[in-house]
């Protein structure tokens, strides 16, 4: 089995960060939130709705309220332009041309795709990176209360990666959307959730705030995962000062300690 004997509740602007080895449930956790699978047993709630439900209580999320992002988003891109792709989705909401057509150039451009170069070329034509910005752009053009997003900054440069995170961060603080991101880079964590869950074999491992389980390196390694750099940075700086030196450190005060120790 996959997941088994995973309770949670989500709050309504969450920015929760899910982790864990591989193998251990995150994909299925999200295609259960999606209500993509149903549950062998128990429930999945959203919004009063029992998504996924058995046969014929299966109820699907109202539409465009779930944004859901697969991990390899490349593969569900299958119109014959990039604008075709990311506007497919306003368009079944229903949207009049004009105003999908806006969504979907406005997320296109905040993921780094400038229309007038990308609009008319065929995703087939992208590389793996570039399809997968199409695809997290089709997702943002349905503005969805609910953000699932699978390894999104896989196969994405570092500079594409920060840019990625901080429109999340953007659309989380200006439109309330909740998200949940699943990732393996902890500074990204570090940066982006306020929440982290972690699972081990289909169970839950941990969930707390983000801060707090980011600064137990410990608790990181036992899931085969590396504590954010600040983190580790400060280790060492405790053990260099021999005194100890605060958990999750800012970069400003990272560079108050290096400091010191230059003077010690
Ligand atoms: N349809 C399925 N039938 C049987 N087992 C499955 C199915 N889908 C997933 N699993 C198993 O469930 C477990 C969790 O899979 P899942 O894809 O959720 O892992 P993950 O944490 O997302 O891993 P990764 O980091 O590789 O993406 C794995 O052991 C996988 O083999
Ligand atoms: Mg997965």
């Amino acid at each position: 089995m996959a997941l088994s004997d995973v309770s949670l509740a989500i709050r309504p602007g969450e920015r929760i960060g899910v982790t864990g080895a591989v193998g251990s449930g995150k994909s299925t956790l999200l295609e259960l939130l999606a209500g993509l699978k149903p549950p062998a047993s128990g429930r999945v709630r959203h919004d009063g709705r029992e998504l996924g439900g058995r046969r014929r209580r299966r109820v699907k999320p109202r539409p465009g309220s779930i944004g859901l992002a697969l991990q390899s988003p490349e593969n569900c891109l299958f119109e014959s332009t990039v604008l075709a792709d990311v506007e497919f989705g306003p368009r079944n909401l229903g949207l009049a041309a004009g105003e999908a057509r806006a969504r979907a150039e406005a997320a296109m451009v905040s993921m780094g795709l400038a229309p007038a170069r990308f609009s008319r070329r065929s995703p087939w034509s992208l590389s793996t990176g570039e399809q997968r910005r199409v695809a997290l752009a089709g997702v943002l053009a349905m503005r969805p209360e609910v953000l699932l997003l699978d390894e999104p900054t896989a196969h994405l440069d570092p500079a594409t990666r920060q840019e990625l995170i901080g429109r999340l961060l953007e659309v989380n603080a200006d439109t309330g959307a909740t998200i949940v991101m699943v990732g393996h880079d902890m500074d990204e964590m570090a940066r982006f959730a306020e929440r982290l869950i972690i699972l081990e074999d289909g169970r839950l491992a941990a969930d707390g705030p983000a801060a707090a389980l980011l600064a137990d390196a410990d608790l990181l390694r036992a899931h085969g995962l590396e504590a954010p750099a600040t983190v580790r940075l400060g280790m060492m700086l405790a053990a260099a000062l021999q005194r100890p030196v605060p958990a999750l450190l800012s970069e400003a005060a990272a560079a108050g300690y290096l400091r010191q120790l230059a003077e010690v």
